[in-house]
């Protein structure tokens, strides 16, 4: 059931006096952060926008016009399906827990503050994009994705304030008060200050940098900590949309990329006024590289106690035709770590301790469907050029590759090589600046910039012009 109040939620609100009183509390702060560092234009104006109003798979949003600011964040839990029991680690078949036990109080509060800290985060990356916005269809979106990932931090924010206390509390604030791209008090995660400056970004921030939100999402659910498990399975809901947006309008530009290369004598999609090829290529290069890093390092004691204890599994972790072992203390995992010089050897790492390698592994098969995906709109063009993903080893900055130069075939470089030849793999200032030139705002109902095809569908059945964005 959920209530309608200030804050709409099915945890009980109203008569969880101590909660309600620290959430409203924090609501002015998150009013006063949405309005500094979230979109900086058109607060002001209806958008259509789909808002969470339930938790049953059938009929769980509806769509209406509304101003961001008055869009209603709230707290939504999945339902619990009977009674949970723990499925994977040491504590296999004890019962799942409503409370954090102390021995884990520590380990819980750093995975949510983490994940946390990735909501507000993006928002504020992407705080200027609407300037440049391709079209009313494509601002619509953004503005979809940044009151949902503002609805996450609502999400981790309950977590926080319900189940850690006056600490909790205080992580709540500090949330409001990192900044992505801050100097004095940047994200936690690197990918999370990185820039996004243009919609080429945004479009591959959502394709890669939230589909490994997916991921640890997907892990997290797994917890045997049944709030936890409850709110990042509805956040996952949501997440599917932020996919689509990243997914189909890489596409979007791909094609339309190859259909400006065919018009030009000598294909040349820059005097055509499209993003090259080899432009895209070199932007999902970056993001993909830097969305690995997410995952943290490949051999970690961390990970392997998370499995352990129960707080964090793998991607799908009750399949057991997937993964027949739900304790992982045999076998290993093998991986190729560099020596000193680079030289690459194989190592076994216990399997438990191989968590993040095994969940990054789920990942990048995830990606390379959507290679597929894209691919199939350049042979859709029989256009011969193939976007691919780099290795897993190229530019990273995080796990056993750091510290290392790949090309991104995965051959070891020196660190000369990789100066001279950096520009082939990852976007330059001209790249960039060329990118930078091609955005301008579109805002005629069913038009698009010129550098980007308009979508098959609309959103929510309706039409492609129609107007997403009052203006
Ligand atoms: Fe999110
Ligand atoms: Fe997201």
């Amino acid at each position: 059931m959920i209530s309608h109040e200030l804050i709409p939620n099915n945890v009980n609100l109203s008569r969880n006096r101590k909660l309600k009183k620290a959430l409203e509390a924090w609501h002015p702060k998150f009013m006063k952060w949405w309005n500094d560092k979230g979109p900086a234009y058109y607060q002001d104006k209806e958008i259509y926008l789909r808002t969470a109003v339930s938790v049953e798979p059938s009929g769980w949003a509806h769509f209406k016009y509304v101003k961001m600011p008055e869009y209603r964040w709230g707290i939504f839990l999945a339902p619990l399906e009977g009674e949970r029991t723990i499925h994977f680690g040491d504590r296999l078949g004890e019962k799942a827990w409503d409370f954090i036990p102390g021995e884990h109080r520590k380990d819980l509060r750093r995975l949510i503050v983490t994940q946390a800290d990735t909501e507000p985060a993006s928002v504020e990356q992407q705080r200027l994009l609407a300037a440049t916005a391709p079209s009313l269809y494509d601002m619509r979106n953004l503005f979809q994705v940044n009151v949902e990932e503002a609805r996450h931090l609502w999400a981790m924010v309950y977590l926080l304030q319900q189940f850690f206390g006056r600490d909790g509390r205080e992580e709540a604030e500090e949330l409001l008060y990192r900044c992505a791209g801050s100097q004095d008090s940047p994200r936690i995660l690197s990918t999370f200050n990185e820039p996004i400056e243009t919609w080429l970004d945004f479009f591959c921030f959502a394709t890669f940098t939230d589909r490994d939100g997916k991921y640890q999402l997907g892990a997290l659910a797994e917890s045997a900590f049944n709030p936890l498990s409850q709110s990042t399975r509805f956040m996952l809901t949501e997440e599917a949309h932020h996919l689509f947006v990243g997914e189909t309008s890489i596409a979007r530009v791909v094609r339309r990329s190859a259909q400006l290369a065919k018009e030009d004598p000598e294909e040349d999609i820059k005097r055509q006024g499209g993003i090259p090829l080899e432009i895209i290529q070199k932007y999902i290069n970056f993001w993909y590289s830097s969305s690995l890093d997410l995952f943290g390092s490949e051999n970690s004691s961390n990970a392997a106690n998370f499995f352990a204890s129960g707080l964090k599994g793998r991607f799908n972790e009750g399949n057991r035709k997937l993964y027949p072992d739900p304790k992982c203390l045999e076998g290993t995992y093998v991986l190729e770590v560099p020596d000193k010089e680079g030289n690459l050897r194989e190592e076994h790492i216990p399997l438990r301790k191989a968590m993040n390698a095994i969940l990054r592994d789920s990942y990048i098969q995830d990606c390379e469907r959507v290679m597929k995906r894209w691919n199939r709109q350049l042979e859709k063009e029989d256009y011969p050029f193939r976007l691919r993903l780099p290795s897993v080893r190229f530019n990273r900055k995080i796990g056993v590759y750091a510290g290392h130069h790949f090309d991104p075939e995965g051959n070891l470089l020196t660190a000369e090589q990789w100066e001279r030849r950096e520009e082939e793999f990852l976007p330059t200032q001209e790249d960039r600046d060329y990118v930078q030139s091609l955005m301008y705002q579109v805002i005629e109902p069913g038009k698009f910039a010129h550098w980007i095809l308009a979508p098959k569908k609309g959103i929510n059945g309706k039409p492609i012009d129609f107007e997403y964005v009052r203006m």
